[in-house]
């Protein structure tokens, strides 16, 4: 078995426990995994690691594609071994420490870490460690994502393979691996449709590198996205009838252009009610694929999907390689680089749908820092493909924490993405098409099909009382983050809650 996996046989020499392995890292080097999504992370080696941490000094700087589940983030932060942590995360252990100012993190487009540390502005990588399904004399053959893996292997000094017997090895083809060419070399990525092969099926890495391989067999993490809701179906009926009305107006064709979608509960009930719409022919150019898009697959809406990364529930991973053979031909996993790449993503036109936690009334969005300052998750890929989208669409229930946050407000407590890339926003109460609306324009759209009544009137308001005072963008600069104050004093942006109600401030993130 392990010869169809490990195909070189002098590899075989360097098969070693996760233990074994680990102690190729040492204290302040720089680890580049696997991982985007909890989808193909490290599973065995990053648990020895953490063991080691909690007996001796052991803090390193830990490089992803993206979020890594629990056993990764989570484990390796209890032992307190994160250092400093880059590009994006989701763990609530780990997402504390960077709050606490006790973890550093470095929020970065998706797109664009590997060109980042390519030119050295990240520092060197010293181990990669990255999950295979096999290894050969020519490189590596990714599992269920592919994201930073290849500029990881491509740059470590030494390489660590953990091969996954968990992973079916029909995972082989499902990647193609492509690197643009360095300046001033650099030519087109060759990609004019999402279906399109450009690569190689597998990381190509100079044996000599690998310094130790370990056997594991564990499942990814499985994605803990909640069921649709009455209010993301709502979210999802406002989207489809507005693509039904683009296609009326020929501006969309019937399969309407690749579509992108978001991590998160809201972006995959976003797709799930898809299934429904009638469209066919669909083709997604995304980053992940969560069960939505395996969903809107089988169902036939889709004909073909690409990312990079499929990060699935644990009924959805049964599925998945229940049905691995469905698939294969349907289904392509890129790095992140390109996947998120801001040209290919302008020359497909792609559709983005993204999630916000809270937009504001010109349009401006916050998808990172709750009240201002607690980083969620980080941005991701999501300004990588909003700037960038033929239609850069936003989605957010309109309440959260049961109606004491209103997700439209006067003025976003961060920017993410600014006015001028987002196209549209939807929240369960309606849809605001803000494409070629100046910002007092947009506020009444943002307020009358958004908001959410509870807090609609107070948002007419401030805007009636900041238009009076005037401005191309006009706000009450005093009042802007009165709501987010009034939040982290009484713990409800009601308007009818005054800080003499607080019962004691909030000091750390919802
Ligand atoms: N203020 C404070 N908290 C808020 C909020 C707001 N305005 N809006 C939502 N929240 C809270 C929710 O209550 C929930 O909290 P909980 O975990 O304690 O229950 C949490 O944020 C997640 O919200 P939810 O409504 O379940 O949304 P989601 O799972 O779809 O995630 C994001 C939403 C924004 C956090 C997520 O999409 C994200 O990290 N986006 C940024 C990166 C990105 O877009 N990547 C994709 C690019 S391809």
């Amino acid at each position: 078995m392990l010869e169809e996996r490990i195909r070189l046989p002098q590899l075989r020499d360097r098969i070693v426990t996760a233990e074994e392995a680990a102690a190729l890292i040492r204290d302040g080097m720089t680890v580049g995994m696997s991982g985007f999504g909890a989808a193909g992370d490290c599973k065995a080696v990053p648990l020895a690691l953490a063991a080691r941490a909690r007996e001796q000094s052991l803090r390193i700087t830990l490089m992803t594609g993206a979020s890594v589940g629990h056993e990764v983030d989570g484990v390796l932060a209890e032992a307190g071994a994160i250092r400093r942590r880059m590009p994006f995360q989701s763990d609530r252990t780990l997402r504390n420490q960077i709050n606490a100012g006790e973890s550093t993190f470095i929020d970065l487009h998706l797109s664009e870490m590997a060109e980042q540390l390519r030119d050295g502005y990240l520092g060197s990588v010293d181990v990669a460690i990255i999950e295979a399904v096999a290894v050969s004399g020519d490189g590596i053959v990714p599992t269920m994502s592919v994201g930073n893996s290849g500029v990881f292997a491509a740059l470590a000094k030494k390489v660590i393979v953990e091969i996954n017997l968990e992973m079916p090895l029909e995972l082989e083809g499902l990647h193609d691996i492509y690197s643009p060419l360095s300046r001033p070399n650099r030519e087109p990525i060759p990609l004019t449709n999402a279906a399109q092969r450009i690569g190689l099926p597998y990381i190509p890495l100079d044996p000599q590198k690998i310094a130790a391989i370990v056997v594991s067999r564990k499942g990814d993490s499985p994605n803990k996205v909640l069921p649709p809701d009455t209010d993301t179906t709502q979210i999802a009926g406002h989207l489809s009838s507005f693509f039904a009305h683009e296609v009326r107006a020929h501006r969309l064709g019937p399969s309407l252009q690749p579509l992108q979608a978001g991590v998160g509960s809201i972006a995959n009930a976003v797709l799930h009610g898809l299934v429904d719409s009638g469209f066919r022919g669909l083709r997604m150019y995304s980053e992940v694929l969560q069960d939505g898009a395996i969903e809107l697959l089988d169902a036939g809406c889709v004909d073909f999907a690409c990312a990079s990364a499929i990060m699935l529930s644990s009924e959805y991973q049964t599925r998945f390689f229940e049905g691995l053979g469905r698939y294969q031909s349907r289904i392509l996993l890129r790095p992140q680089e390109i996947s998120n790449h801001p040209e290919v993503i302008r020359r497909l036109g792609v559709v983005a749908v993204n999630t916000a936690l809270e937009c504001d009334i010109y349009g401006n969005v916050n998808s990172t820092h709750v009240g201002g300052t607690h980083m969620m998750n980080g941005i991701g890929g999501s300004g990588d493909f909003a700037r960038n989208a033929y239609l850069s669409v936003f989605v957010t229930k309109s309440l959260a924490k049961d109606g004491d946050i209103s997700s439209i407000v006067p003025m976003v407590s961060h920017v993410d993405h600014i006015g001028q890339d987002v196209d549209v926003i939807v929240t369960e109460h309606g849809l605001a098409d803000l494409r070629g609306l100046a910002p007092r324009e947009r506020a009444l759209q943002i307020i009358t099909q958004c908001a959410d009544p509870l807090y609609r009137d107070a948002l007419l308001d401030y805007v009636s009382k900041a238009v009076a005072r005037g401005g191309q963008t006009p706000h009450l600069i005093e009042e802007a983050l009165a709501w987010h104050a009034r939040y982290r004093g009484c713990h409800s942006m009601r308007p009818n809650k005054t800080l003499s109600q607080a019962s004691q401030p909030i000091t750390e993130a919802a």
